[in-house]
């Protein structure tokens, strides 16, 4: 099953030119696939989304993930329309559907969050604050859709595939994306 075979995919997006000074030359944009995530943890949103969603977007150099970089707090989103884009795309799948209005689910469905931006996102602040980071977290993955890329090689929902994983290497700043 696809579901099996894709638990965590990862996308490797060149960044270099711009990161030399840091630590960081490129970015991990990490996928996972509900239905196999959900066999091996108890999943309480319910349906699962049927499309890749976003594990973390890990800061990286060729030496591996670059981790807990700063002490830069996480600030709660607070502007619904990133809240519901971020929910949608990002969403804490151990937790149940947040209610926007209900400001503890809002709360509780931001601290998947926060922990990938203080283990993460604080690695590449130089070059992305909070805001800047989820905004590219957005943009790629609306410019790269996983699931069609896939089925654009073949690769379908519901069957078995032997694969061999290899990064898919982006260029840098592939139009203006970041
Ligand atoms: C890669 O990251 C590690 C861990 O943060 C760091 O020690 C190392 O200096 C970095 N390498 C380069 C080439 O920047
Ligand atoms: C992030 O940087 C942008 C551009 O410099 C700035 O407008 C924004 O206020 C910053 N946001 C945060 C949370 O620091």
């Amino acid at each position: 099953m696809l579901a099996e075979m894709f638990k965590l995919l990862i996308l490797i997006l060149a960044l270099c030119p711009s990161a030399i000074d840091s630590s960081f030359q490129y970015f991990n944009m990490v996928e996972q696939w509900p239905g196999g995530y959900c066999q091996f943890h108890r999943c309480r949103r319910v349906p699962w989304p049927n499309d890749f969603t976003i594990h973390g977007l890990w800061p990286a150099n060729h030496t591996g993930t670059v981790e807990n970089c700063k002490k830069t707090g996480f600030a709660p989103i607070q502007d619904e329309n990133k809240f519901k884009q971020l929910d949608s795309i990002w969403p804490d799948l151990d937790q149940p559907r947040p209610e926007y209005d209900t400001v503890g689910s809002r709360v509780l469905a931001q601290s998947f969050w926060g922990h990938e931006w203080k283990k993460h996102g604080t690695c590449s602040e130089n070059m992305y604050n909070q805001t800047q980071y989820f905004d590219l977290a957005i943009k790629l993955k609306n410019r790269y859709n996983l699931l069609s890329i896939l089925e654009q090689g073949g690769l379908s929902r519901g069957h078995s595939h032997e694969v061999v994983l290899y990064p898919l290497l982006l260029p840098p700043d592939p139009g203006g994306v970041a």
